[in-house]
């Protein structure tokens, strides 16, 4: 009897709001159309955050459907009156955050519209200001390799290039380094396999055997590259560092040439104009020689870095030994020529008074940041 009433009730109630009806049995009740309504604002809700508009004028359709005074949210709260109290905390919860997703979603449509034009909304705010970009230094190795690359390229020296790691003709053999030698020993050389013998190369002056077996002279040509021996690591040597080597092949080079050109590097390299050359032994050239520079004693920091000499040693250079232009098949007979090798490092380290050789490669950019200017 008490259900039949309930229902009787409901379907009264119904009537009344137009659209609900509930089974009130006892004190337990569900009210099929609040949680149905409560569904449809769910709905809604997900309908609005998935709104995509292309122009403005969708965007206000949006706002006057949702937000307009004759909207969807105005007839959903008219409806509150009608919910059963037990559902009007959740009804009115989703109501609520259906009102706020629809305005955001309206200011945030309107916010990338505005200032928007035809146009720009293809390609973005043309006019906005761009992020800043925070532009990077190179390497202290990088400008100085540049540097001396400029230098000769000005008297027409090419560059020439070839592979890190090397055969034993291009390193050792070729230019004259005999069995015995030193520098073929496993503590003086990374060797990467024996018998045939693959190394990483010891100087750059392999990039030259290179050249030579594959041009004909006149050949003026540098190679800057990395180099690798077997050192202990300390502040003056590491088992990395980087050469420039440069050959130069033709009728008739002379010495004087050599001296001349060497002459003309430290004065455009370094600003000075005052060079010797000690006799010195290279198994590749004949007269061979090491170069110093008169660096001066003006300074505390000259005394230090020349010892209190004045002068420092830069280079190795000498005339180009018949038996390697024989290996490398050029006529000695008919050509001549010099060659020199220097490292990057140690001309970076006086020319920016570099303390420590391990710097160039411990990537720290506090050390970095400061070649910024010097591009
Ligand atoms: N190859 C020599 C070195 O690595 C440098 C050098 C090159 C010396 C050419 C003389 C002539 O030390």
């Amino acid at each position: 009897m008490i259900l039949f009433l309930s229902i009787f009730y409901s379907v009264l109630s119904k009537l009344k709001t137009g659209n609900c009806f509930s089974i009130k049995k006892r004190k337990f009740a569900v009210h099929f159309c609040d949680i149905t309504m409560l569904d449809k604002v769910k709905e809604l809700i997900g309908e609005v955050k998935a709104f995509k508009a292309t122009t403005k004028e969708e965007v206000e359709t949006f706002r006057i459907k949702y937000l307009g005074s004759k909207g969807l949210l105005k007839e959903l709260f008219k409806e509150f009156k009608n919910v059963d109290a037990s559902m009007r905390k959740d009804f009115g919860q989703a109501l609520n955050n259906l009102k706020n997703a629809a305005t955001e979603k309206v200011n945030a449509l309107n916010n990338a519209f505005e200032n928007t034009t035809e146009e720009n909304h293809i390609y973005g705010d043309l006019t906005k200001p761009s992020e800043p970009i925070s532009l990077g230094s190179r390497h202290p190795i990088s400008i100085v390799k540049n540097q001396i690359i400029d230098v000769f390229n000005r008297i027409g020296f090419t560059v020439s290039e070839g592979p890190e790691i090397e055969d034993d003709w291009h390193n050792f053999s070729a230019l004259n380094l005999p069995e015995h030698h030193p520098a073929r020993e496993m503590q003086d050389t990374f060797f990467i396999e024996k018998n045939p013998d693959v190394l990483l190369r010891t100087h750059t002056s392999s990039v030259q055997v290179r050249y030579m077996e594959n041009n004909e002279p006149p050949i003026r040509t540098i190679s800057p590259g990395r180099v690798f021996r077997n050192e202990d690591i300390s502040a003056r040597a590491h088992c990395i560092f980087h050469q420039v080597e440069g050959l130069y092949i033709d009728t008739d080079v002379s010495f004087a040439d050599l001296k001349q050109t060497l002459l003309y590097f430290t004065k455009e390299m370094f600003g000075k104009s005052k060079i010797r050359l000690r006799p010195s032994y290279f198994p590749f050239t004949e007269p061979s020689a090491e170069v110093d520079i008169y660096w001066g004693l003006e300074t505390e920091v000259d005394y230090k870095i020349t010892k209190g000499t004045g002068w420092l040693e830069i280079m190795g250079c000498g005339m180009v030994d018949p038996n390697v232009l024989k290996n490398c098949g050029i006529d000695p007979e008919k050509y001549s020529g010099y060659a020199f090798g220097m490292g990057i490092e140690r001309i970076a380290m006086l020319l920016y008074q570099i303390p420590d050789i391990r710097m160039f490669y411990e990537n720290d950019v506090r050390f970095l940041e400061q070649f910024k200017s010097v591009l």
